[in-house]
């Protein structure tokens, strides 16, 4: 298929064909984990978007959906330190099992923030699923129960990743040129 937005593109990293096989094994690893146990899929948008449509469908638990928007990199390409909840849950999550559900674990910063506020909403159980893992950026304690695939510490996009907002509709997971970023 034809991108614009090849040119842009150093390297891919994770393939369409990998990324359907791995979310597979994820669902199936969740429905072990969760059936009978009605959960809640919990994307932190924007950038799991993709991977949650992909997630929910490869897992049949009963179950439902619901989102929570958070900003901390304001379009720098290192987190600010300061998460932002930019759309709240517009539901009562008290006593569910939570699935939160990430694009990419970097810092912490987010996923940190995050369970902690999720505890005083009062959840009975976070667990927490990420498409990637980059764990040579972590600043904070935080670990994902279940990942999809560590990636080095390259520029990523695609699959819901952005970089100032785009390159998220690319199906596959890239690094970006550098030149991109640096222009
Ligand atoms: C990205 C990503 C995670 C977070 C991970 O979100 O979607 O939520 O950064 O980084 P961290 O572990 O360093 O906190 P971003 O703030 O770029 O917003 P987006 O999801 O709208 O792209």
């Amino acid at each position: 298929m034809k991108s614009e937005m090849e040119n842009d593109i150093l390297k891919v990293l994770v393939t369409e064909e990998e990324l359907k096989g791995r979310i597979t094994e994820l669902g199936a690893e969740l429905y072990e984990r969760f059936h009978g146990k009605n959960p809640l899929f919990l994307g932190v948008l924007k950038g799991s978007f993709v991977f949650m449509s992909d997630l929910v469908r490869a897992c049949q638990v009963k179950s439902d959906v619901e989102f929570i928007a958070v900003s901390s990199y304001e379009n720098a390409t290192t987190s600010s330190g300061r998460v932002k909840i930019v759309h709240d849950i517009q539901q009562d999550i008290t006593g569910r099992n939570l699935i939160v559900v990430e694009d990419i674990l970097d810092s912490g910063n987010t996923l940190a923030f995050l369970s902690e506020y999720f505890k005083t909403r009062g959840a009975a159980s976070i667990t927490i699923v990420t498409l990637l893992d980059k764990p040579s950026r972590r600043t904070k304690a935080v670990t994902a129960d279940l990942a999809g695939f560590v990636v080095p510490d390259e520029f990523v996009v695609g699959y819901g990743l952005d970089y100032c907002q785009q390159y998220r509709n690319i199906p596959y997971i890239g690094v970006l040129k550098p030149e991109v970023y640096s222009r």
